[in-house]
């Protein structure tokens, strides 16, 4: 007897099981949202917005279909301090979804989602402990549920916009787009986990035991912005879609009947070794700490192999937030030392088959967790020192006040939690409501700063930056400089000094810092002056010019008036390699593509660079071995690369590219290479309207190597690139790789080709063999011809046989031959794995039902079962008892 199916199982066999309704399986979107609506990608339906508003069905790459299927890993940050609290709420999870684009609608969607969830070839639930929700006014889907499916009115409810709609309460509420109601199934996991009823679900909402584990939506509206009075606007689609989302996590742990999903098969490994590393078992209330690093490592790894990088704005702001949130909890477990980067390859392990990016990116991810653990583990340190001498001073049996809390967790992040469990420990307890008012405070300061735009997440506001000259940059030239601290800010307020241990904003007259901007990442590095040191995190500046650098002060104490000097980290040297590699491959896209190409966004960071653009297709080998040859070219004919202020005109003139909608001043500053590379007929030059920082000689990129090339939206792809050590050591870790995939399989690197082929040739003979041989199992287990003796029930001759060792096609193709010898009506093969009933056309016609006998059949048999009048069948434990109700079947 095999286990159950594992999560791969299932995610293969939903896709195979559309795949077989003329289905095209695509693969997952990033988790980075296809469209700007929301920071992640949030639901399957998502790629799919312009496909539902008419845009034609092409996939590039894919091909063209109405109907497409996907597992889609999805994000949803919303509710993220209930993950690992609740067992329900995950950060990323995997969403089956099948999708029409006008092609099929309610009534298929229903039946296939039935016949997956209950069909014995596919899951195999047990039809009756299925539950479903529609609509209020849907009575087609009621019609659909009651009269095809054959589902118990009393398994049925109706439900307003806020349940049946989706995008919930879409209509009042939007976002405007694609929008209809919605089914939702249910499965009812039993008395074990709630004695409630579905009556009870449908008044209070809430239900441990019904799992809602699949929603179909029937998007036929385009929600648009209200009428002036309030009333909803909803404008027909230009057709009718399906858009539909099954938990593959749920559906797991029902499969699997495990409690919950952080018992199936993927997280259950994972959790596993978070007990070992740390020596607690997961059990008791620790056990949250558990369940919230496994789940954050895996949406961590995922969001940073998808090509984030942890920071302090959007996407990566909010990927460091679940990262740190992990360290904490980790903390909690007794980790001081980065430890939750070694998780990393047992999510490749759970989830790389599928999602292949994670494998590929295992080692950038997993030093960016360590960078991250390294960072957050000393700044959670400092908070332990602070609170140990708090508490020192406190007698056991006090108070700690809510604002020494709060202060410790504004400081250093240090969580209440955290805070309340170690003053515990020395008899103390801590003012909570105290606390809760001293956040309530720093919000409403937070959000009356919040008008000030992005110098926010400085801390510091438009006011507190008044008066404040330009800050002179000389950064394109040199990495260090001295220059005075004109301002320090935090919370919106100038401060008068900085002390060690806390971290502020700091504007200095003069700066080497580059200030994030034009896709080139802010500078880190760190400020000097006698007696005191301060590390800089990131460097911003605003429309004034104002340069805003991110300092936490390790040492002694910063004041205004000071003279500090400021050292831009080494990494700058690899940032500037990446833009002028950035520019190069523009230059060297656009002539290998055509002059189509547009620069659509691009990221240029001192581990890589990444650069978005228009075109239509994925790059063929050729072409990208061009672009690649054409990039290295310059770099071996090491050109010098200049910089030039000059009017916009004069610039335009000289032909210099300009992104397209960016607004340029009176004067911009141009990047030349001094020199083409031939190509074709003719010569490649790159010269670009930029603000960036770049190196002084092409050779000195180094090397260069294309790693990825993905679409990212309708006709826009993104290219992601590496120069200099990061190229190099890439090229490296592949050629081991292949070198070790080699050595696996006994051959060299070049064998390797002519060695898969050989295997897979193997394999399928080695398939054809194994069915051929079944094939033969069948027949000479059918008496060679002889045809078994035929019963009579109900008006039709019956014929019956046990064969063992049989499976699928075999079995079906064995009722076949049994028709054929006996002349029977109804052919029955029960085997040790399966039961087939098949009825010819003839009897079919006179009203023979070969689904119902074996429902029956496979009841006595131990199992369940249905199917079509002509063929059907079911899994069950025991074939005699099976054949043996055959006598009383009608
Ligand atoms: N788009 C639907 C959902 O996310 C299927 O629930």
């Amino acid at each position: 007897m095999t286990g159950p199916l594992t999560t791969s199982e299932i995610r293969e066999k939903y896709l195979s099981f559309f795949e077989s309704k003329g289905h095209l399986r695509l693969p997952s979107h990033s988790t980075i949202a296809p469209d700007p609506t929301t920071l992640f990608t949030v639901a399957g339906m998502q790629p799919f917005k312009p496909q539902f508003m008419g845009a034609p069905a092409v996939f590039p790459g894919y091909g063209e279909s109405r109907r497409v299927t996907t597992a889609q890993k999805c994000v949803r940050v919303g509710d993220i301090e209930n993950v690992g609290r609740t067992r329900r709420h995950l950060s990323l999870f995997e969403m089956m979804g099948n999708f029409s684009f006008g092609d099929y609608f309610k009534r298929e969607a229903i039946a296939w989602a039935w016949e997956f969830l209950t069909g014995s070839e596919w899951l195999g639930l047990d039809p009756a402990r299925m539950y479903v929700t529609i609509y209020e006014d849907d009575d087609e889907a009621f019609r659909y549920w009651t009269q095809e499916i054959g589902l118990p009115e009393s398994h049925i409810h109706r439900f307003g916009a806020d349940e049946n709609f989706w995008p919930a309460d879409a209509p009042l509420k939007g976002p405007n787009g694609p929008c209809g109601p919605c089914s939702e199934i249910y499965y009812d996991r039993g008395p074990a986990y709630g004695d409630d009823t579905w009556a009870d679900y449908a008044r209070t909402r809430e239900s441990a035991r019904f799992l809602e584990v699949w929603n179909l939506v029937f998007p036929q509206y385009d929600r648009q912005d209200p009428r002036p009075d309030g009333t909803p606007v909803l404008a027909d689609l230009p057709f009718k879609n399906i858009d539909t989302g099954m938990g593959l996590e749920r559906v797991a742990s029902v499969v699997q009947d495990v409690p919950d999903f952080y018992s199936n098969d993927v997280f259950k490994p994972i959790i596993d070794r978070v007990a070992e590393l740390s020596g607690q078992p997961y059990e008791g209330e620790v056990s949250v700490s558990h369940r919230v690093v496994a789940e954050h490592l895996r949406s961590v790894s995922m969001i940073l192999a998808d090509g984030v990088a942890f920071s302090n704005t959007g996407r990566g702001y909010t990927t460091r937030k679940i990262m740190r949130r992990a360290i904490r909890h980790g903390y909690l477990l007794g980790f001081r030392e980065p430890t939750l980067y070694q998780l990393v390859s047992l999510v490749v392990q759970t989830m790389g088959e599928a999602y292949p990016e994670l494998g590929a990116e295992q080692s950038r991810v997993e030093a960016a967790i360590r960078g991250e653990e390294e960072r957050f583990l000393k700044t959670l340190e400092g908070g332990m020192q602070r609170l140990s001498g708090l508490l020192a001073e406190l007698e056991k049996g006090a108070t700690l006040p809510g604002e020494a809390a709060f202060l410790l967790y504004d400081t250093y992040g240090f969580p209440l939690d955290l805070t309340k469990e170690i003053a515990e420990e020395y008899g103390i307890s801590v003012d909570e409501a105290g606390y809760a008012e001293s956040l309530e405070r720093a919000q409403e300061t937070a959000r009356a700063a919040s008008k000030y735009g992005k110098a926010e997440l400085f801390g510091a506001g438009q006011e507190a930056l008044e008066g404040l000259p330009p800050t002179q940059f000389v950064g394109y030239d040199t990495l260090t400089a001295e220059g005075e601290v004109l301002a320090l800010v935090g919370a919106g307020e100038r401060l008068p000094h900085l002390r060690a241990g806390s971290e502020a904003t700091v504007v200095l007259s003069r700066t080497p810092f580059y200030a994030e901007g034009g896709g080139e990442v802010g500078d880190t590095g760190v400020l000097e002056w006698p007696g005191g040191r301060g590390v800089v995190r990131d460097t911003r500046k605003t429309p004034a010019g104002i340069w805003l650098h991110d300092v936490f002060v390790e040492e002694g104490e910063l004041k205004p008036g000071q003279t500090v000097r400021g050292v831009v980290s080494s990494g700058r040297r690899a940032i500037e390699r990446h833009h002028t590699a950035t520019h190069l491959l523009h230059a060297a896209l656009r002539a290998v593509l055509g002059s189509g190409v547009r620069q659509a966004g691009s990221l240029v960071a001192a581990d890589r660079l990444r650069f978005d653009f228009t075109h239509g297709a994925p790059l063929s080998d050729e072409e990208t071995a061009q672009v690649e040859t054409l990039v290295s070219r310059w770099v071996s004919a090491n050109f010098p690369v200049t910089w030039q202020e000059m009017p916009l005109a004069e610039a335009k003139a000289a032909g210099a590219t300009a992104l397209f909608g960016e607004k340029y001043g009176e004067t911009v500053r141009v990047v030349r290479v001094e020199g083409g590379v031939p190509f074709g007929n003719g010569t490649v030059t790159s010269m670009e309207l930029c603000g960036g920082a770049h190196v002084t000689r092409t050779g000195d990129i180094g090397a260069f190597v294309i790693v990825s090339d993905e679409n990212v939206a309708a006709g826009v792809r993104r290219i992601e690139a590496l120069a200099g050590e990061a190229a190099t050591t890439w090229v490296r870790e592949r050629l081991n790789n292949v070198a070790r995939v080699a050595g696996l399989l006994n051959t060299s690197v070049d064998g390797l080709e002519g060695r898969v082929s050989g295997l897979q040739a193997q394999l399928k003979a080695a398939q054809q063999e194994t069915a051929q041989v079944r094939r033969q199992l069948a027949e000479a287990q059918m008496g060679g011809g002889r045809a078994p003796q035929l019963r009579e029930l109900g008006g039709f001759r019956v014929a019956a046989l046990r064969l063992s060792g049989i499976e699928g096609n075999e079995l079906r193709g064995a009722a076949d031959k049994l028709l054929d010898q006996s002349g029977a009506d109804l052919a029955v093969i029960a085997s040790d794995r399966g039961l087939v009933v098949k009825a010819t056309k003839n009897a079919v016609a006179r009203g023979a039902h070969a689904g119902q006998l074996v429902g029956k059949l496979a009841a006595a048999g131990g199992g369940k079962g249905g199917g079509r009048p002509d063929l059907a069948q079911a899994g069950i434990g025991n074939p005699q008892a099976a054949l043996e109700a055959l006598d009383t079947a009608f």
